[in-house]
């Protein structure tokens, strides 16, 4: 027996990939944004996907800007990405409210954050509209990850390199288990 799911909560169905923390600034404003929603989208470019709510201001910064970082948060930052992704920073400073540590970037002037256990730094290569949000396209200009947890193939099974799945609303997936086919 399957139950038919609202289709405004189908998503909450393929809804695992890891969740990420998003860097964005222009002129004085530096944002933090939580997104459930990104995926690798080529190789060669390397070009990743985040589709962000036309109403969000990271929207408006990285629209201005056309530079992000993709931070990958480590499982003990659940409850900061969880702060990150239920206030904005049209009201608040996320940096100071979060108390993340803010990291130069090697290739484009937003910055990342330190805590964070891997950083891409992207450059914007378009906005696609989708419905309600914007896919904003960026190319990986530069990627870094903490040496002992990122064995330069993928990451290593260790508590610290877990990496947080949103299942919806309030609830999170922790999980690291590895399986080699
Ligand atoms: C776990 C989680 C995942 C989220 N994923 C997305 C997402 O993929 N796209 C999006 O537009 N908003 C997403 N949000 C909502 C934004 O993070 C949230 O509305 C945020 O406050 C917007 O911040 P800003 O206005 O400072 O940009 C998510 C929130 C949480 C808690």
């Amino acid at each position: 027996m399957k139950e038919e799911v609202l289709i405004n909560k189908a998503n909450r169905l393929i809804n695992t990939g890891c969740v990420i923390l998003v860097t964005s600034k222009y002129l004085d404003k530096t944002n933090i944004i939580t997104l459930a929603w990104q995926t690798p989208l080529s190789h060669d470019p390397m070009l990743i996907g985040v589709s962000i709510a036309k109403t969000h201001f990271s929207n408006e910064l990285i629209t201005k800007s056309k530079e992000f970082v993709v931070n990958v948060p480590g499982a003990s930052l659940v409850d900061k990405v969880h702060t990150c992704g239920t206030v904005s920073g049209r009201e608040v400073d996320k940096f100071s409210l979060s108390e993340f540590n803010v990291q130069d970037s090697n290739k484009i002037s937003t910055p990342g954050i330190k805590e964070c256990i891997g950083n891409l730094e992207c450059q914007l290569e378009e906005i696609v509209s989708v419905g309600d949000h914007d896919l904003f396209i960026g190319k990986v200009l530069y990627a870094q990850a903490q040496n002992d947890l990122f064995d330069g193939e993928c990451w290593k099974l260790s508590p610290e390199a877990e990496l947080i799945y949103h299942l919806g609303s309030n609830m999170y997936l922790i999980s690291n288990k590895l399986y080699k086919a």
